[in-house]
C-alpha cells in the first residue's frame, strides 16, 4: 500500500501530515459500485449542487482551460441541479472511450488506476454539506467546507474532472496514467514491496500537480470561448481547483499579487513526482505547464521515473 513508509521516503520534498484520518478505502474486494439512485436525490441536494455550480460558473469561464470549458458546454451537466450519471456517460464513451463508475467512496490506489486504465472513471453520488455526506462521515474530523471538501464527492467527480473527458489527448492522459499505475502494482519488473510503493507515490504525486492542481501557461488563445477575457498568467486544468471557489480565488489572488500564499512553479516532471502533497488544505504551489502537448510528450518519454530500483 502507498500509505507504507520506506527508506526512499528522504528523496520525498514536502512531506506534509495530511490531518485527515479515518475515511473507509474501498478496495477491489469491497462492494464498491453503488448506482446513483437519481429519483431520490433531495431538493436540498440540488440546492448545495447549484449554489457550488453557479458560484463558481462566471470564475471558471474566465480563469479554466479551453479543455474544461468545450467539455462543459456538450455534456448535460446543469447548473441547478444533480447531473444524471447516465445521461453523461454514454456521451464521454462516444467521444474518447471512458465511462463513468458510481462508487460508494474514496477507492485505493490499486483499484482507481485498475479502473483508470479500462477507462473508467469512479464518481460518487453524495455532495459536501448534505445529510448524506454528515452521516457517511459521522465521527470522522473531514472538513467540510462549502469552498472545499477533501472527500472526493459529486461536485469534485463530475464538475472538476468530467468536462475533460470529452477531450480525446486528455482522455488518453489520464489512461496512460491509469495503465501506469496498474503496471507499477502488477510489478513486472519484479521489484520490492517497498519499491512497489516509493514508485505509485511518485505517480500519485505527479498526478496531484498535474490533473489535479495543475495550471497551463496563459497564451490568450481561449478568450475567444470566455465572456471576459483571462487577466492572469494562467489558466486552469487542475479539477481539485476547478471543483473549489477557495482554491480558485486563491489562484487568482495570488497571480495577481493580492496575496503570496502559494507559489507559481515551472514544470519539472522529476521535481514533481518527488513533491509530496496535503490534501486537507489549499495547495501551498502550483505547477505550470507551457502547453498540455507539452505535459503529454514529458509523461510519454520519462516513464523510466517511476520505475526507480533504488
Ligand atoms: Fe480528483
Amino acid at each position: 500500500m502507498v500509505s507504507q513508509s520506506t527508506k526512499y521516503d528522504h528523496l520525498f520534498q514536502n512531506v506534509i501530515p495530511n490531518s485527515i484520518g479515518g475515511i473507509h478505502i474501498f478496495g477491489k474486494n469491497d462492494t464498491y459500485v453503488k448506482p446513483q439512485d437519481y429519483d431520490h436525490i433531495l431538493n436540498l441536494e440540488n440546492r448545495i449542487w447549484a449554489e457550488l455550480f453557479q458560484n463558481l460558473e462566471f470564475l471558471l469561464d474566465q480563469y479554466a482551460s479551453r479543455e474544461y470549458l468545450l467539455g462543459l458546454r456538450t455534456l448535460p451537466i446543469p447548473n441547478n441541479m444533480f447531473p444524471e450519471f447516465e445521461a453523461i456517460s454514454p456521451l464521454i464513451e462516444n467521444s474518447t472511450g471512458w465511462t463513468l463508475v458510481p462508487v460508494a467512496g474514496f477507492l485505493d490506489e490499486e483499484l482507481f488506476f485498475d479502473l483508470n486504465q479500462k477507462r473508467q472513471f469512479p464518481v460518487t453520488d453524495i455532495i459536501r454539506q448534505s445529510p448524506r455526506f454528515e452521516e457517511k462521515y459521522a465521527g470522522v474530523n473531514i472538513q467540510n467546507d462549502e469552498g472545499y471538501t477533501p472527500e472526493p464527492d459529486i461536485f469534485h467527480d463530475i464538475q472538476g474532472h468530467i468536462p475533460f473527458l470529452m477531450n480525446k489527448k486528455y482522455a488518453d492522459f489520464m489512461w496512460e496514467i491509469g495503465v501506469l499505475g496498474d503496471e507499477i502494482l502488477k510489478n513486472e519488473r519484479g521489484l520490492s514491496s517497498k519499491l512497489v510503493a516509493h514508485n505509485l507515490k511518485r505517480l500519485q504525486n505527479y498526478a496531484w500537480w498535474t490533473y489535479e492542481f495543475g495550471l497551463v501557461k496563459n497564451n490568450k488563445d481561449s478568450d475567444s470561448f470566455r465572456r471576459v477575457p483571462n487577466d492572469i498568467d494562467y489558466e486552469i486544468y487542475g479539477a481539485g481547483i476547478i471543483s473549489s471557489f477557495d482554491e480558485v480565488t486563491n489562484v487568482v489572488h495570488c497571480a495577481k499579487g493580492l496575496t503570496q500564499r502559494s507559489k507559481f512553479l515551472s514544470y519539472d516532471i522529476e521535481e514533481m513526482a518527488l513533491t509530496c502533497f496535503d490534501y486537507s488544505n489549499i495547495q501551498d504551489r502550483y505547477y505550470v505547464i507551457e502547453s498540455m502537448e507539452s505535459m503529454y510528450e514529458s509523461f510519454r518519454t520519462n516513464q523510466e521515473l517511476f520505475w526507480f530500483e533504488g
